[in-house]
């Protein structure tokens, strides 16, 4: 009998199906070593993955997909997980295999309000123009806290104040991209003026409930957004069972807002003092202070003086992990924050439960804004009266405004809280010259804008919601008789739009609807009406939940500029 598979071999008998290496991407053995060598000998965790990507992205420029899956492969990750994060962050520039790569030097022009207002989007014209492409690229960036200065810009990682494209060029002709680290406040001269006595006797003898009743009365309220008081946040996280944690916000994104890079430029002593004050009061094991990358000068000046901090004893080394955001306003929502430090994308979270009982790594976690932590500090160093005796209409205790737009000196303004819209321009030395005063943002985009014509209310916490607005972080921009309420209002919404986590329908759909009819010579007001208020119905976060406050008070204060009443 003929033998059929003679000559062929078991091995020849079909095609058959295999390969020669797993599925999926394989690992370049060049970049895993390059990875590895990055890393050194840090632990392979996966709440440092945001801090790894930033190693690449800051070694090479970019993140190549043969360094992405090399480092997929060394923390044991899928390498969809590191490209889903990876691709969350706007600081971030992860490349597919084909995809070119980008000109070693980054421009990031801020097209927030502030900026727009003061010519952004002639200066991005004109660099657009002016820059070699092969070496330079122009980005769009949303606020980065230098609204007082405005218009501003990065450059690798040197901010331009006041940009032009003169000064770009004198940059880049100086060829520095590192940050400029302004004069502050050092350890020595804080410590000489008695800073850290009451952390250090607090921690000997002190009593944390005590000190809790003293920030009560105090009347402080967190100065993040939500005005939640401060003085009832420890017993709620400490109603919990240890180890508890504590994350500090320093994401500072809502446009218009400076007041934590302002603070943390110039004393930020008080802050660290504050911060582990809140610490001891609720026993946190470890404190993760998230700082957002827009502020690389104080990104700089805590790692040195936590080291000092260190150095010092005051902590134990490891003890306060300073953590680098990279672009991404949601961030600074806190249940997104603390996704973000455990190294993933910052999608908010569902509550309940709360992070103060299930917070980072699941542990009970105590959230501060930065200018809370500053003001726990003063508060314990110089008594509740320091805000409990300020009063003024009414209202109790001092407000950082962070004030830009068209006055004459933008910048912080320590007023009291009861101050209004009149009292803050003239605190900022008045309109700017040649603008009359028609409008004005009281607090972040999330606020909407109001009419010159309330220039009587107190801008503080509860007084604007029978005005459908809120104070959020105080970041008050005034708008004059040369502005359009209604591009103010479209600004606002590209924003939310850019920086909507995506997340749910209403606010990822809403934002990007209310753009396109924003845009329209007369709006459909009937429509946006009902693209807000499903917003505002099934939004997760307060993203989606405030960003039609923009859209209801222009069609409420500034029908005659959106043709309201067509529809
Ligand atoms: C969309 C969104 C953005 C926020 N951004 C910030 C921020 O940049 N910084 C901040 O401290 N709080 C921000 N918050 C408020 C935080 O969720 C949280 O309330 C705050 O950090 C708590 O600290 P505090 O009580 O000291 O204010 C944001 C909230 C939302 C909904
Ligand atoms: S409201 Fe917007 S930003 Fe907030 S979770 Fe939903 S999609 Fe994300
Ligand atoms: S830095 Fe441009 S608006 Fe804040």
């Amino acid at each position: 009998m003929l033998d059929e598979t003679k000559g062929k071999g078991v091995w020849k008998s079909g095609k058959g199906r295999g390969r020669a290496t797993p599925k999926g991407r394989q690992y370049d053995d060049t970049a895993l070593a390059e990875v590895r060598a990055l890393l050194g000998d840090r632990p392979r965790r996966r709440d440092l993955l945001i801090e790894f990507l930033h190693l690449i992205q800051d070694t090479y420029g970019h993140q190549s997909a043969a360094h992405l899956r090399a480092l997929a492969e060394e923390m044991r990750l899928s390498m969809a997980e590191v490209w889903e994060v990876a691709t969350f962050y706007a600081h971030f520039d992860p490349l597919r295999e084909d995809d070119p790569v980008p000109p070693d030097l980054t421009i990031r022009v801020c097209d927030s309000l502030s900026c727009e207002l003061a010519g952004s989007e002639a200066l991005i014209t004109a660099l657009d123009k002016g820059m070699d492409p092969a070496r330079v690229r122009v980005l769009r960036a949303p606020c980065m806290g230098r609204c007082d200065t405005a218009p501003a810009l990065e450059i690798g990682h040197r901010h331009v104040d006041y940009a032009t494209p003169d000064a770009v060029a004198r940059v880049l002709a100086d060829g520095d991209f590192h940050p400029v680290i302004p004069a502050y406040e050092t350890f020595d001269d804080y410590r000489e003026d008695g800073g850290y006595d009451v952390l250090t006797s607090l921690r000997a003898t002190g009593d944390w409930a005590e000190v809790q009743d003293r920030i009560a009365a105090s009347g402080l309220r967190g100065l993040g957004g939500a005005g939640f008081p401060s003085g009832r946040k420890w017993g709620f996280v400490r109603g919990n069972s240890g180890p508890r944690l504590m994350a500090v916000n320093g994401d500072e994104g809502e446009p218009g807002t400076f007041k934590d890079r302002y603070y943390l430029e110039r004393s930020p002593h008080l802050f660290l003092e504050g911060m582990l004050i809140a610490a001891w009061a609720v026993e946190a094991k470890r404190i993760y202070l998230y700082m957002r990358d827009e502020y690389p000068a104080v990104l700089h000046i805590l790692a040195t003086e936590i080291a000092v901090l260190e150095g010092a004893g005051l902590i134990p080394p490891g003890y306060v992990d300073l953590r680098r955001g990279a672009g991404a306003y949601i961030c600074g929502e806190e249940s997104a924050m603390i996704e973000s430090i455990e190294g993933k994308r910052g999608i908010p979270r569902h509550r309940p439960p709360y992070v103060a009982q299930v917070g980072l790594f699941g542990r009970p976690t105590l959230v501060h804004n930065i200018e809370t932590c500053h003001w726990i500090a003063r508060i314990c160093r110089e008594g509740p009266e320091i805000l409990s005796s300020v009063e003024r209409n009414g209202r109790v205790g001092l407000r950082s405004y962070s004030v830009s737009g068209r006055v004459a000196q933008p910048g912080v303004y320590l007023l009291p809280a009861g101050s209004t819209i009149t009292d803050i321009i003239a605190a900022a030395g008045g309109m700017a010259a040649g603008h009359v005063f028609k409008a004005y943002q009281p607090g972040g985009p999330s606020s909407g804008l109001l009419p010159a014509t309330l220039d009587d209310v107190p801008l503080d916490f509860d007084t604007l919601q029978p005005h459908g607005t809120f104070i959020g972080s105080a970041a008050v921009v005034v708008l004059s008789d040369q502005d359009r309420a209604r591009d103010a209002a479209l600004n606002m919404l590209r924003f939310f739009e850019a920086e909507s986590c995506g997340q749910c329908t209403p606010c990822r759909v809403g934002c990007e609807k209310a753009v396109k009819l924003m845009q329209a010579d007369a709006w459909d007001t009937n429509l946006l009406e009902e693209v807000s208020q499903a917003m505002v119905d099934a939004s997760i976060c307060g993203l989606g939940q405030a960003a039609p406050n923009a859209i209801r008070m222009t069609i409420r204060h500034f029908g005659e500029e959106i043709g309201a009443g067509d529809h």
